[in-house]
């Protein structure tokens, strides 16, 4: 028998049901839809399989993170403004025991100070703000170096 651990979940958090209405300035105006396919199509190429998750509920977010084992090999997570003070998400996290990495299509180091603070410092592998749809591609391309997965599609 043969297992690949190649499969990522990519989890969006609050208010990422209504990105194409955010300011497109700092978030470049489409959709989540949109930006799922775009991570898909990335993930295909480095020979990874993407699950895509989003809810605007912090409940529905951990008990999402409490599964993951069950679900996939690794972590794709941008949790929107929870990132900068939800420790419950972040003790879901790192309960959840996998390799993940943080991505922000803004730069929020260079927004608000409050935006410069994550509950997920030390839990993940890297962060990655400030490079839109593209940072997502970088996630999935530290985790296929992560999990030995190469080439695909
Ligand atoms: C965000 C940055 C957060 O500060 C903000 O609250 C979001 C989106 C981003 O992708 O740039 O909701 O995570």
């Amino acid at each position: 028998m043969t297992s690949t651990h190649n499969r990522v979940a990519v989890l969006h958090g609050v208010n990422f049901d209504v990105l194409e209405r955010r300011d497109p300035e700092v978030y470049g105006g489409i959709g989540l839809s949109e930006l799922e396919r775009r991570i898909e199509l990335a993930a295909r190429e480095l020979g990874l399989e993407t699950i895509f998750f989003q809810t605007n509920s912090e409940g529905e977010f951990a008990e999402y993170l409490h599964r993951a084992p069950e679900l996939a090999d690794a972590i794709v997570i941008n949790a929107g403004a929870w990132t900068h003070y939800s420790r419950a998400i972040a003790d879901a996290l790192e309960l959840a025991g996998l390799p993940t990495v943080e991505v922000h299509l803004s730069d929020v180091e260079s927004r608000d100070d409050w935006r410069r603070v994550s509950v997920f410092d030390g839990l993940v592998l890297a962060k990655i703000s400030g490079k839109g749809p593209g940072g997502y591609r970088d996630a999935l391309a530290a985790l296929a170096e992560r999990l030995g997965v190469s080439g695909g599609a």
